[in-house]
């Protein structure tokens, strides 16, 4: 499996898959990473891994099918087969999404469907509950709205803040997102899972 990572930020999930596949517990090739922002620390985050980096800014577009057919070409040149969000903080248009349909997996700092979107964290911590997650699931045209993979959660106390809260989330992260992709990269490569002819996995 040869797939492209997408991120906007810190890229600390990244790190950790670029981690699991040097430590060969994932087993996939790391086609390139890619960012939509030029000062990002994942992009040299993933130099440091020896991995190929990308990056263009949506503004430098006259649209946002634009943009995303220049990504797209990008994934074709690279014969890229899936395409892993990592903290990309953009919603993927049906020019990316279609294509890849069930090749696409996004991670996000909440037990969807609650606190879908930006700031999962803060919303968790605002609604006051006890308890939050991480899920990763597939990625559709919606907001973090696609068919949930994988969930685990991570209790909330009294004494988190937010900054607390958020590293115990990206500590079951960096476990669960190369872990859960390995075990999803085995399933298909089985072919335990079979794509029918409405685009949806069934298990044999
Ligand atoms: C992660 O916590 C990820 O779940 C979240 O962004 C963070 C990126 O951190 N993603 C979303 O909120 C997507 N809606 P990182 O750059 O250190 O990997």
């Amino acid at each position: 499996m040869k797939i492209a990572l997408f991120a906007s930020g810190s890229g600390s999930n990244v790190e950790a898959i670029l981690q699991a596949i040097r430590a060969e517990t994932l087993y996939t090739t790391p086609a390139f990473v890619f960012s939509d922002r030029p000062n990002a620390p994942v992009l040299e985050k993933a130099k440091r891994y020896g991995v190929s980096t990308h990056m263009f800014r949506p503004r430098d577009f006259d649209s946002k099918q634009q943009y995303e057919e220049s990504l797209l070409q990008l994934l074709d040149n690279y014969d890229v087969q899936w395409v892993v969000l990592a903290g990309y903080m953009r919603l993927l248009g049906a020019t990316i999404v279609e294509p890849y349909t069930h090749r696409i997996v996004n991670i996000h700092p909440s037990l969807l469907p609650a606190f879908p979107g930006l700031d999962a964290v803060g919303q968790a911590l605002g609604a006051g509950v006890e308890k939050t997650g991480v899920s990763i699931h597939y990625v559709d045209a919606g907001m973090d709205t696609g068919e949930i993979i994988q969930q685990e959660t991570v209790p909330i106390t009294s004494e988190d803040t937010k900054t607390s809260l958020e590293e115990k989330i990206k500590r079951v992260e960096h476990q669960l997102y190369p872990e859960t992709l390995q075990q999803l990269f085995e399933e298909r490569s089985k072919g335990v899972l079979q794509r029918d002819e409405t685009g949806i996995d069934k298990c044999q």
